[in-house]
């Protein structure tokens, strides 16, 4: 998919790969943007660790030189949207997304052509090309807000992510029309184990991302964002949490809330699908090695980041 670096070999990379990480962001006046998904061990050394939303906020604001982005490519590219001349670093330029990768540019302008009098909302797990199609960006965490601001005639796309698309088609009562896109890993979870689990664990409170299907969010107590479902892990008076998300987020509950007990949702088969295979790609070996070669680098043609860079700023604008 994308062109990709030689990878770090064992003796390429120092033992005390922290310290080295620490020494290198130092000399790059870098800064290190982690998504709750990445490995632990890069959550531990990021600078910030958020979700979508925040992730963009802190891009957008950031005095660094360089942000190394520890997320997929999408998010390092909406970085370099908001910062044209900063360097983006991305550890592994291979670390795509299964939602914007069920969305190309050619078949979305169609359906787009096809329902013109139509305000385009995307998802921000989008390329550079469907931002510069669209009209507003959203996250899962101000998807529902978004979508309550625009006027009650206005018809809308909703791209790429039905299962979003269709949680806030619930929660607003408005009609949207919905790209067909979805995600792998929030795909994976089954209803008949997570009822099964309920049921060993009827104590446990369920939580999930929007991005879940409708019969998994129908047994939520609550669905959020990652960051959302973070904070509900600190509010919840609940001994136990089963969680319907990728699993790496449960290193920050158990980090910030470790007398509970987080259970991850289970996935229908015997797999370990509900780990990003995209976002694992990234490791403390290939971000340190992005950061001693300065590369690999996001760029992107001037046109198509200008015109992406105006729905992420109507999205920065509408969002709380
Ligand atoms: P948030 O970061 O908005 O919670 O979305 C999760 C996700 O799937 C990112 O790819
Ligand atoms: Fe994309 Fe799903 Fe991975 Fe998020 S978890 S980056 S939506 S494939």
């Amino acid at each position: 998919m994308f062109t990709t670096l030689a990878r770090p070999q064992v003796w390429d990379v120092p033992i005390d790969l922290e310290a080295a990480i620490a020494a290198l962001k130092r000399e790059l006046n870098a800064v290190i943007l982690a998504h709750y998904y990445q490995e632990s061990g890069i959550q531990d050394i990021a600078d910030y660790i958020g979700d979508s939303l925040g992730l963009s906020r802190q891009a957008a604001s950031t005095e660094a030189e360089v942000i190394v982005f520890a997320g997929v490519h999408f998010m390092a590219e909406t970085a370099k949207i908001l910062n044209p001349t900063k360097q983006v670093l991305l550890p592994d330029l291979e670390a795509g997304c299964s939602l914007a990768d069920s969305c190309p540019p050619a078949a979305f302008a169609a359906f787009k052509a096809a329902h013109r009098d139509h305000l385009v909302i995307s998802y921000i797990n989008c390329t550079a090309e469907i931002k510069a199609l669209s009209d507003i960006i959203c996250t899962s965490a101000n998807a529902v807000d978004i979508v309550r601001q625009i006027p009650a005639d206005q018809p809308i796309i909703f791209a790429p992510d039905q299962n979003l698309g269709r949680y806030v088609i619930a929660q607003t009562g408005r009609e949207m029309v919905l790209w067909q896109g979805s995600c792998i890993v929030h795909e994976t979870f089954s209803e008949r184990k997570l009822i099964e689990l309920k049921v060993q664990h009827p104590h446990a409170e369920i939580i999930a991302h929007p991005e879940c299907e409708a019969a998994i969010l129908s047994h939520a107590d609550f669905v959020g964002s990652t960051t959302a479902l973070l904070k509900y892990a600190q509010a919840s008076a609940a001994p136990a949490l089963i969680v319907a998300t990728e699993s790496g987020i449960l290193h920050q509950m158990q980090k910030q809330v470790p007398q509970k007990t987080y259970i991850p949702a289970p996935p229908t088969g015997p797999c370990a699908c509900n780990e990003c295979p995209y976002m694992r790609l990234n490791t403390l070996e290939k971000l340190y090695w992005a950061m001693k070669h300065r590369q690999p680098e996001i760029t992107l043609p001037e046109a198509t980041r200008r015109a992406a860079l105006k729905p992420i700023q109507r999205m920065l604008a509408m969002s709380r």
